[in-house]
């Protein structure tokens, strides 16, 4: 791949597409097939370099692929840009000790200790990339500790991470942060743990582990901001169905909002309330063509189409609870605020300093090589609108987010960007540039979006 790789304007974004499948939802599919007992079938199994790093790391502890998907390469997909899947669980308590390389997944790396933690046979080792090296880890090992588990990480803080497995039992953990991962961790503990383990949530977070796992037989329930698990014998997955990855729909929901007469049809995408906040920030500034039809619950998730076209934006204030939210789409609002009018502030973000960059720092210093008028504060941006970007050349740091970040920043801007390390996509979606160029000049569709 060129590197820099270069993304001029091509004027408005028009077609249909599906974006690959939920990276969440894929990484929590091949965890909870694998703690299953029996066969599995994952339908719509993400094919990118983070969830190969989860289905490495199941088949580590044990899980087989079974059927075609043990021969077929992830690559072979039903022609949707997604694989099927049979796994073969290794039951609730069966995991094979191992070291487990979590590449780049962070998702990976907070969750699987928690289903680790509490089996007495066995000792593992978590460790990853660089930027893994560099990502917090006692926000799950210390809440798992007061369930009785043995873990142990570097300065007690960052992976390698150690898990010896131990007696667990239930606890009430009031969340420091609305994080989704420590809530999942502690929710796969709770199935091996004695008695029931509530896991109190300060704002909504994402929810797919409540649903999938319920899917599966666990007794979850929420109670108010509190989710509640109780200790399972056995789980049953059966059938878990992946939807397009509302948080790659976002590159181009962005795109198209910002794009003179774009209008773009993304299908059959993930529409989870817990994962669509950026919908509603980008109504808050005044996009009006958006338009959701055919909604429909397929495995717990509810996944429909989403169209877009063009809108003027206003600035507006994002904070409380939009972030966790909207909390992988932080840095396209950032993006669509540099093409509104009047200022845009993003607070109570404080939590993008630990993603894959820190997108606080990564976020401000693209947008400001391109043209934008971007503060960084501690906790987000400020953003001042223009109206529209000059382009130049950005760096990804590794960032997959901030790699398209850039390309789209490209495709709206008057002279083009230029985009060192893009290959950084591939860890959630590794068509990105295939799907970018595919809307360039692409049929008006019937119809125009209202
Ligand atoms: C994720 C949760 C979020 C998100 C990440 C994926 C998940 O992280 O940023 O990309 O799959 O649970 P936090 O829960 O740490 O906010």
């Amino acid at each position: 791949m060129a590197d820099p790789t270069r993304f001029d304007p091509f004027g408005a974004l028009r077609g249909v597409l599906r974006p690959p499948a939920d990276k969440s939802i894929s990484h929590r599919a091949a965890m909870i097939a694998a703690m299953g007992t029996g066969e599995t079938d994952v339908i719509g199994y993400l094919d990118a370099a983070d969830t190969r790093s989860t289905l490495a790391a199941v088949q580590a502890v044990g899980a087989r692929l079974v059927g075609e998907s043990a021969t077929a390469t992830l690559a072979e997909d039903d022609g949707l840009g997604a694989a099927r899947l049979r796994i073969a669980g290794v039951g609730l308590r069966g995991a094979r000790p191992a070291a487990i390389d979590v590449g780049n997944a962070g998702t990976l790396l907070r969750l699987l200790p928690g289903w680790l933690a509490g089996q007495p046979q066995g000792k593992w080792t978590l460790d990853g990339d660089e930027s893994i090296r560099k990502r917090p880890v006692d926000r799950v090992a210390s809440p798992l500790r007061e369930m009785g588990a043995r873990l142990a990480a570097r300065d007690d803080r960052l992976p390698p991470l150690e898990v010896e497995g131990a007696s667990l039992h239930g606890i009430t953990y009031e969340l420091p942060a609305a994080r989704d991962q420590v809530k999942s961790c502690l929710l796969f503990a709770g199935l091996l743990a004695a008695g029931e383990t509530r896991v109190v949530e300060p704002l909504p977070t994402r929810d797919h582990s409540e649903r999938m796992l319920a899917a599966a037989g666990a007794q979850v329930r929420r109670e108010g901001d509190t989710v509640v698990i109780a200790p399972a014998e056995r789980l049953e997955p059966g059938r878990i169905v992946v939807p397009a990855d509302f948080s790659s729909a976002a590159f181009f929901i962005v795109a198209a909002t910002i794009v003179p007469g774009s209008d773009v049809l993304l299908h059959q995408v993930g529409l989870n309330p817990t994962r669509t906040g950026l919908l509603d920030i980008l109504r808050r500034m005044g996009a009006a063509k958006i338009e959701i039809a055919d909604v429909a619950e397929d495995g717990g998730e509810p996944i429909g189409d989403i169209r877009v076209g063009h809108s003027e934006l206003q600035g507006c204030e994002v904070g409380g609870a939009d972030v966790p939210l909207a909390i992988d789409e932080l840095p396209l609002v950032a993006l669509a605020a540099c093409f509104a009018a009047g200022t845009t502030t993003i607070r109570d973000a404080a939590e993008l300093r630990k993603k894959e960059s820190d997108r606080i720092a990564t976020v401000t210093d693209a947008l400001r090589a391109l043209g934008g008028q971007v503060e960084a504060t501690e906790d987000g941006m400020v953003i001042e609108g223009t109206g529209g970007l000059r382009g130049g050349a950005i760096d990804s740091h590794g960032d997959h987010r901030i790699a398209m970040l850039g390309a789209i920043a490209g495709a709206a801007s008057r002279e083009g960007v230029e985009v060192t390390n893009m290959g950084a996509a591939a860890v959630s979606y590794p068509g990105f540039e295939g799907d970018l160029g595919s809307l360039q000049q692409g049929p008006p569709l019937h119809d125009p979006v209202h």
